[in-house]
């Protein structure tokens, strides 16, 4: 019988952002098919939170970390104590911040620095911190998450849009850089997907929801069940000849 292409059993992976929205979906499907997942977060209740659900009944393979991914410092000192457990096999990057809607000339440039040291210099300091460890074992897959608006800038969110073309950007650079080093780096960039970040947009701002539906062709704002599978195809062996692209899941967004 042939291996299964899909096998991510026993792997270990950490999920940057994973107390929430997509990386908490993608945890679930990673968990439910045998993994070992590390969640890293910034904010403790939504760690708390996490811990308390569904999670419970993976609670023998499934850790969490506070870590504000920002802090360069903080990034270091959490992937050597978590590399001192054992190797990590996966790093998925789902941390990020997005921002309500305005013209260019009104976000501050405080926003801007936010925006970039989050979603930018946050997926930078974890690619680093174990992206030096993988390249020392010679191998390992890191899965960005940038956004459609990295190659689609949607109005009022410049600064959103310009941090997640740099994801995509610093992922095809590394991914150039790393090739021959066994690592893997890809980039996954979802359409609208309704979760913490953009419920409380959708909320108040009247309108978008049916914009959003209505820019989407299969009709539907996605849920973090429908990115589960790219999260563990790029994971598993399937993927193994697949480095430098971005994946845009996006209900058709981008046609
Ligand atoms: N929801 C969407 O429509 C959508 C679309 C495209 C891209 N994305 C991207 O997907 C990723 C996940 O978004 P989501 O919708 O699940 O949002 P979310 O807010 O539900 O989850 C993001 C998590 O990241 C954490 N986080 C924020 N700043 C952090 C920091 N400095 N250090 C560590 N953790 C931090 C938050 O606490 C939160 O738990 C983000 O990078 C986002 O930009 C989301």
């Amino acid at each position: 019988m042939s291996e299964d292409l899909f096998a991510i059993e026993g792997l270990r992976i950490v999920i940057t952002g994973g107390a929430s929205g997509i990386g908490l979906g993608a945890a679930r499907e990673l968990l439910q098919r045998g993994a070992t997942v590390e969640l890293w977060d910034a904010r403790d209740e939504r760690l708390e939170r996490a811990g308390a659900g569904d999670l419970v009944s993976w609670r023998d393979r499934v850790t969490m970390r506070r870590v504000d991914v920002a802090d360069a410092r903080a990034v270091e000192q959490a992937a050597h104590e978590t590399l001192a457990a054992g190797p990590v096999d996966v790093l998925i990057n789902c941390a990020g911040i997005s921002s309500f809607r305005r013209p260019v000339l009104e976000i501050p440039l405080d926003d801007w620095e936010r925006m970039l040291g989050v979603n930018l210099m946050g997926t930078l300091h974890t690619c680093r911190a174990f992206g030096a460890a993988m390249i020392g074992r010679g191998s390992g897959s890191i899965v960005n998450v940038s956004s459609v608006d990295a190659v689609d800038p949607s109005p009022g969110i410049l600064h959103y849009a310009v941090s997640k073309a740099a994801v995509a950007m610093l992922t095809t650079g590394l991914a150039r850089e790393w090739a021959k080093t066994g690592v893997r780096v890809n980039a996954v960039g979802p359409g609208p997907i309704s979760t913490p970040m953009t419920e409380p947009i959708l909320e108040k701002t009247p309108g978008l929801r049916e914009r959003w539906e209505a820019a989407i062709p299969l009709g539907w704002i996605g849920t973090p069940r429908d990115l589960a599978g790219i999260f563990v195809y790029l994971a598993s062996p399937a993927s193994a000849w697949v480095t430098g692209r971005s994946f845009y899941i996006d209900g058709g967004w981008l046609l």
